[in-house]
């Protein structure tokens, strides 16, 4: 009985999995073959859903002979870009770009993003700020009307090692809730950032105006940035789990 019931949670599990990678892959394909041009200069973001959205225009190069390069958001999006077989480029060749797509922890009704749960929302900020057009590609699971309801890990602050400690004190005594250390999965010491920074994750517990919020947290000295996207989504594209893609 122990081991029918292992099963079927595992069973369970794999089910769920491949229903959101599948949402995922609808969500990438969808706003790649809306958004991506021949001879544009696309922002590649970081996460899971994103390599979806790599294949379909790795898929469309090989097939239509699309013909774009790449900017990344991470050394993980870099390394994508790569093993992909597309152009990649930096923002010191290609400071302007045409479109960035990349993935997000949650949205909100008024497209305000938390986007950092991979830990690269600094660079994913800089890539979405260069490109002209910055769409969010999600399963369902991200989509919500306010911050919180979804995503419980906290909006990610990218911070500079040394100023952790007052950061961590100021964001709790002026706004509440708990901002932690982001600490590796075997706990052996905090995550690094691609910058050589530490993140705190903020953990909020009542909803705020994330633009002040957002703007008050940034001028903190040694704040390098924050997960809040506020008013630079053009568009969402979510995966549903009956197969459509819902935009926002
Ligand atoms: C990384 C990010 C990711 O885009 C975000 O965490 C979503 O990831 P996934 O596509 O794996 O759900 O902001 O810093």
């Amino acid at each position: 009985l122990i081991k029918q019931a292992a099963f079927n949670s595992i069973s369970r599990h794999k089910t769920t999995v491949a229903m959101v990678d599948a949402a995922k892959r609808l969500a990438a394909r969808a706003a790649v073959d809306e958004y991506v041009k021949n001879g544009q200069k696309v922002g590649i973001g970081s996460g899971s859903t994103i390599k979806f959205a790599v294949e379909r225009i790795a898929e469309r190069t090989k097939d239509e002979s699309l013909n774009v390069v790449c900017v990344p958001t991470s050394f993980q999006a870099r390394e994508l870009i790569l093993s992909s077989g597309l152009v990649l480029e930096s923002l010191d060749t290609t400071p302007v770009l045409d479109v960035a797509i990349d993935g997000a922890d949650e949205v909100d009704k008024d497209f305000v993003l938390i986007k950092g749960g991979g830990g690269c929302l600094t660079q994913e900020k800089i890539v979405a700020a260069a490109a002209k057009k910055f769409i969010v590609i999600a399963d369902y699971r991200k989509d919500s009307t306010l911050l919180g309801e979804q995503y419980k890990k906290g909006i990610p602050v990218e911070v500079i090692p040394m100023a952790r400690v007052p950061i961590k004190r100021k964001i709790e005594s002026n706004f509440g809730g708990k901002a932690e250390l982001r600490m590796a999965i075997n706990k052996a010491g905090p995550v690094v950032t691609d910058n050589g920074n530490f993140i705190l994750d903020w953990k909020f517990d009542k909803v705020h105006k994330w633009s002040e919020v957002h703007k008050e947290i940034k001028l903190m000295p040694g704040v390098v940035e924050t997960g809040l996207f506020v008013d630079m989504t053009n568009a969402v594209f979510f995966g549903l789990e009956d197969g459509s893609v819902k935009t926002k």
